[in-house]
């Protein structure tokens, strides 16, 4: 079976009370619940820190054993060269997801330290990007 993770960044823990008009109203664990439903042949796990060192410990972690990993890196994004160095020192393929269409946003999240170094990102989708994701394994 493949093993993929989904690991998120800061103050996504809050999803479905933050900011609803950008990030909507379900919390991040019943959308998992459903998305580990909808594909039961592959194992999603799932992994989230407000903490940068943590994230980069997580991605070590996991980096040369599964088939995939989905980050969101959320504002952490913008900023970390230390996430970035993760992402570009570890095997696994990295696509990188965003709920909000960051272009569309305020300047400072124009620019990200992890998507020279991604598969492939996936963003402005709400949600459904971190399942688009899931299904940009299958290939
Ligand atoms: C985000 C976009 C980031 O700019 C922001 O800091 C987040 C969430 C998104 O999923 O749209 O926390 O990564």
């Amino acid at each position: 079976m493949k093993k993929i993770i989904i690991i998120n960044g800061p103050n996504l823990n809050l999803l479905g009370t933050r900011e609803p008009e950008i990030y909507g109203n379900l919390s991040f664990t019943e959308f998992l619940e459903k998305l580990q439903e909808k594909y039961p042949t592959v194992e999603i796990d799932y992994y989230q820190s407000n903490v940068e060192g943590e994230l980069i410990n997580k991605l070590q972690e996991v980096g040369f054993s599964y088939d995939g990993i989905i980050l969101n890196a959320a504002a952490y994004t913008h900023t970390s060269v230390g996430i970035a160095d993760a992402v570009k020192a570890i095997e696994t393929p990295v696509v990188e997801v965003h709920m909000s269409n960051t272009f569309g946003r305020e300047a400072f999240r124009h620019t990200s330290y992890i998507s020279p170094n991604a598969k492939g990102v996936i963003l402005g989708f709400g949600l459904q990007s971190y399942e688009l994701a899931v299904q940009s394994f299958f290939h």
